[in-house]
């Protein structure tokens, strides 16, 4: 619900506080701004101009939902919910901040940010994505979430040092805006798919692969804003994915944006009826410079 998360937002044209009018039906800024909050409980927080980037579409965030509720990333959310724990107990003292504030960016249907406020105890969450698809999810993913559509590349609608940690899954980032709303001692754990992730898909169904070199551009984009925090930590476990979670990990990535649905089904039928694939990840830690 978005009054758990108010005291954190901010208005995304100015940066001035928002408060909750006419029973959270609308936000309003200090310098006079509203914004109605959706009936399916998130509000959009985008500047004049908009939003100029779109995220999931609906049968991705339906494909997302399916493939992670057969819990095949299971490890990968308990080291994200583990590093954030980690990453609180060695910043703040639950004495001195109760209710500490997590952001997680590309936050899609929930899955994690849910799965980390379920472990830590009078924590908060601001679920922010760019896609309404995504943020219909988020807002009923857990009543300690707040849902937000925003774009990460813009300026994040949240207040100066305002989050205790940040949590980014599979999903963009932006060291300047975090290293501006991280709270002093705040940490950003990012969880970044490694070359070879689920590769056994990639050849018989022509599928997009990982790109080389991904932790290096975020270090390399994080210079001057972000720094590392604590050493990386490499996950990479077998998963027995069969043909409906196949199926729904090619429809919620951006492989099934350049396959046709009919060439997609013939090399689906190919395949066995289960296939063991590799997940590969690595989970880092950073702080504000
Ligand atoms: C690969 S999905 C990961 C979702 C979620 N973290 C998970 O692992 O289940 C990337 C997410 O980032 C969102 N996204 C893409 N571009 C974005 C942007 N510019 N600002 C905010 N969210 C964005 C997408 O809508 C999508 O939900």
């Amino acid at each position: 619900m978005l009054s758990h998360i108010i005291d954190v937002l901010a208005d995304p044209a100015d940066g001035t506080a928002l408060s909750g009018a006419e029973d959270f039906s609308r936000l309003v800024s200090e310098s006079g701004h509203s914004f109605d909050v959706a009936k399916q409980g998130y509000v959009t927080l985008a500047p004049g101009a908009g939003l100029k980037h779109k995220g999931d579409d609906a049968d991705m965030v339906t494909a997302r939902e399916a493939y992670l509720s057969k819990s095949h990333f299971a490890p990968f959310v308990e080291a994200v919910t583990g590093a954030v724990q980690n990453a609180l107990d060695s910043t703040v003292s639950a004495d001195d901040v109760p209710e500490p504030a997590l952001l997680e960016v590309g936050a899609g249907t929930g899955y994690y940010l849910s799965h980390t406020l379920d472990s830590i105890e009078g924590a908060r969450g601001v679920g922010l994505d760019i896609s309404p698809h995504a943020a219909r999810h988020l807002a009923k993913c857990h009543p300690r979430v707040g849902a937000v559509i925003a774009d990460v590349w813009d300026r994040l609608p949240l207040r100066d040092e305002s989050i205790n940690a940040i949590s980014v899954v599979f999903a963009p980032r932006n060291p300047a805006e975090f290293q501006r709303v991280l709270a002093p001692g705040g940490q950003v754990i990012v969880l970044t798919p490694q070359a070879g992730h689920l590769d056994e898909l990639r050849d018989p169904l022509g599928i997009l692969g990982v790109e080389e070199g991904k932790v290096e551009r975020m270090y390399n984009q994080a210079v001057g804003y972000l720094e590392q925090a604590a050493d990386p930590v490499n996950l990479a476990y077998a998963i027995q994915l069969d043909k409906e979670s196949i199926a729904a990990q090619v429809a919620m990535s951006p492989s099934a944006r350049h396959i046709s649905a009919e060439e997609l089904a013939e090399r689906m039928a190919a395949l066995p009826q289960t296939m063991c694939v590799t997940a590969h990840a690595r989970l880092d830690r950073l702080r504000a410079v």
